[in-house]
């Protein structure tokens, strides 16, 4: 029987690119029957694409326009258009700090996917690490989900507890929330790419190591 073709992914984030580089160790690994495609971000200098480059990947700024917190319309296409000529499956969120909605999740429906650092649906948003440690919570983590429209509100399909400790601070709170997501993001992009995972209306079936 033949095997199944590895799932193409497409990366996209706008820092050091930490999570990425987690997930195209854990494919090298052969954890994960997955490629990258392309690695694309809306920061010129921004880590990730440094990471990909020297991994000989596929890697692109793409400028995001003049919104700070989303893309405009041409932009939009822009990531659309790179997406769909290096014919991606999924397209996995890895610290990309904008909204995409309408046209791009259009595009690419059902097959976006997001890292969030927390347990969600607690500190949705902007720095969630900083949100739970103000927020006084003891326990914390990280969360994949599908995205859809909302902010932080699709469907999850995996989660990552993290406790929080006496003298953290928020350097120290995102550096463990960040070693979780390191574990998590492979093995829900893993599962993901085996079909072990199905939406129904807002809930996923779990995967074996989803929680
Ligand atoms: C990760 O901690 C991720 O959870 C966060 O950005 C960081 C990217 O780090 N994403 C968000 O806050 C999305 N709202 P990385 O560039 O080292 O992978």
């Amino acid at each position: 029987m033949s095997q199944p073709l590895p799932l193409r992914i497409g990366v996209l984030g706008s820092g050091k690119g930490s999570n990425f580089v987690a997930i195209d160790d854990a494919i090298a690994a052969g954890q994960v029957p997955a490629q990258v495609v392309l690695v694309a971000s809306d920061v010129s200098e921004a880590g990730i694409l440094t990471h990909a480059a020297g991994r000989g990947l596929p890697n692109r700024f793409i400028a995001p326009g003049p919104f700070r917190t989303k893309l405009d319309e041409a932009a939009e296409a822009a990531y659309i258009g790179a997406l769909r000529e290096a014919q991606v499956d999924l397209v996995v969120l890895a610290g990309f700090m904008r909204i995409l909605k309408g046209e791009f999740l259009r595009a690419f429906e059902g097959r976006v996917v997001n890292i969030h650092p927390s347990l969600l649906p607690s500190f949705p948003g902007l720095a969630a690490w900083k949100q739970a440690l103000d927020y006084g919570v003891k326990v914390t983590g990280c969360t994949v989900h599908y995205v859809d429209q909302g902010i932080d509100t699709g469907a999850i399909i995996g989660q990552r507890a993290v406790p929080v400790l006496d003298g953290d601070t928020a350097l120290t709170l995102h550096e463990r929330i960040q070693q979780a997501e390191r574990e998590l993001y492979p093995a829900a992009i893993a599962a993901i790419a085996r079909g072990e995972v199905k939406v129904k209306g807002r809930l996923t079936a779990g995967f074996a190591g989803g929680a």
